[in-house]
């Protein structure tokens, strides 16, 4: 039997308090939305089925413009435009769903289902009509519970707003999750009606109608009640960023990478490291980034796909992104790689120091408040403190090449277009506007001079 998944995704997320679409608000820098597809896909599904309603346009459009082309590829998007409940959202995907496959429900608003806790429930699907995953929590507010007969079997579900005090205080809840067969809903939806407290056509209510059509329901619990949180809220979407940001970091340090507090790292795309790899508190990852060994990267840095090669030392609060960093380069405190970036084994770039779209080969330094941008440097070079290339001249970008052993002198302009050759000399405070040849000395400061014994005007008196 082949499976499909319906994904709900409809719902206005009244309670976010947002222009967003609540699926789309984001756990670690990914919409909750795409959490849930990459699980569903998972599990090998012939095809997922995404139920879209409120602000549908804005949904898709992520979908088409972020998500991932393969699974992209296995998307049926169905809108059901009007809320009127989970049973009538999945209703609008049956017309596409294969009688003959096992079906997997899930929320789009529940970003950390676990893939075991759905495996479970295609195991349990084997001895039953429909499987539910359920969960026992302190706090059930809000939930839909379980609720059992004289054999302890399933009944029913009662949501929230149904409930009676009895019934409310019952910590056996929904996750909302379901496994069952195509054939089945589309014997079973159409029959629910819309009678409670809320006047909507309520997914839950298939279980009390397959129990009463004498079908078996099975229940599964969930393997970590906290994972299936659905977010209805900011402080909800806080508490499953923490608890995803945790899952990661507890992966990480268990592949070998140190971190001098879990609690404070922040991991949003993908990280791969070498041996030995230290990362100090505050660090947020994007994107794709990848360390080599022995890397130490310091507090406070913001890292967006990058390369960094073997014993490199990443100082305090550096910013970099789409750069490429050899071996041993040492970048900050307070450094900034705009994007475009290659740094050749043992380049230093210092604080206040700002690189963009440059090539800087072995060795070479910048130590301090200098903008490097559109440059290629050669090897061994030394820029002076202050270095400024003007790359732009009010319309066009143009490059700065500078060659190996030169030194670029304090304070020193650099017009490009315009070359320093090999070996040269820029002194202190110069505007560079032409090609410096190779191995000479380049000055453009006016001569000193020395007036002895100078007054200063003074105050006139009033
Ligand atoms: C639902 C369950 C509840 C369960 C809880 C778990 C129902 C009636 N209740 O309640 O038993 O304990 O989830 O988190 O199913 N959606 C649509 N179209 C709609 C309505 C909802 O696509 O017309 C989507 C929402 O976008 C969301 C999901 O279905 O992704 C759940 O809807 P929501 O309104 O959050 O349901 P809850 O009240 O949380
Ligand atoms: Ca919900």
């Amino acid at each position: 039997m082949s499976l499909e998944v319906i994904v709900l995704a409809a719902g206005l997320g009244k309670r976010m308090h947002s222009d967003l679409p609540k699926v789309l608000h984001q756990v670690a820098r990914q919409p909750m939305l795409f959490h849930v597809l990459r699980t569903a896909n998972s599990l090998n599904p012939s095809k997922i089925h995404v139920v879209l309603g409120h602000q549908s346009q804005l949904v898709a459009e992520a979908i088409e413009q972020s998500l991932e082309p393969e699974l992209r590829s296995k998307l049926t998007l169905c809108i059901q435009s009007q809320q009127l409940g989970t049973a009538h959202a999945v209703q609008q995907a049956l017309p596409n769903v294969d009688p003959h496959s096992q079906v997997i429900v899930l929320y789009g608003d529940t970003p950390l289902t676990p893939k075991a806790d759905l495996e479970n429930l295609l195991e349990a699907l084997k001895a039953n009509s429909m499987s539910l995953l359920t969960a026992v929590v302190d706090n059930p507010f809000g939930y839909g519970r379980i609720i059992r007969n004289d054999l302890d079997r399933i009944a029913c579900i009662v949501e929230e707003k149904d409930a009676t005090p009895e019934q409310k205080a019952i910590k056996e809840i929904n996750t909302g999750m379901i496994a069952t067969t195509g054939e089945l809903l589309q014997e079973f939806i159409p029959q629910i009606q819309n009678q409670n407290a809320q006047q909507e056509y309520y997914l839950t209510d298939l279980a009390g109608l397959l129990v009463q059509a004498g079908r078996a329901v099975g229940l599964v619990h969930a393997t970590a009640p906290e994972l299936l949180a659905g977010v209805n809220n900011k402080l909800q979407l806080s508490q499953v960023e923490r608890i995803y940001q945790e899952q990661q970091a507890n992966r990480l340090m268990m592949d070998g990478l140190t971190l001098a507090d879990p609690k404070r790292f922040d991991l949003r795309g993908e990280l791969t490291f070498g041996k030995d790899c230290f990362i100090d508190t505050n660090v947020i990852i994007e994107g794709k980034v990848v360390l080599g060994d022995h890397v130490s990267i310091g507090t406070g840095c913001v890292l967006k796909d990058v390369t960094i090669g073997d014993r490199s030392e990443i100082s305090p609060y550096t910013v970099m992104e789409k750069s490429e960093l050899k071996r041993h380069t040492t970048i900050g405190p307070f450094a900034r790689l705009r994007p475009g970036n290659v740094l050749e084994d043992e380049v230093h770039i210092g604080n206040f120091v700002e690189v963009k779209n440059s090539h800087i080969e072995e060795g070479t330094k910048s130590g301090h408040l200098t903008y490097i941008g559109d440059s290629d440097i050669g090897a061994g070079t030394n820029i002076g403190a202050g270095t400024i290339t003007c790359n732009y001249d009010g319309a066009n970008k143009h490059r700065t090449t500078i060659g190996k052993n030169v030194f670029i002198g304090s304070d020193t302009q650099l017009v490009a277009p315009v070359t320093v050759e090999d070996g040269a000399t820029v002194g202190a405070g110069a505007t560079v506007t032409r090609t410096v040849p190779a191995n000479a000395l380049f000055v453009t400061r006016a001569q000193p001079r020395i007036l002895p014994g100078y007054q200063r005007p003074t105050k006139k008196k009033k």
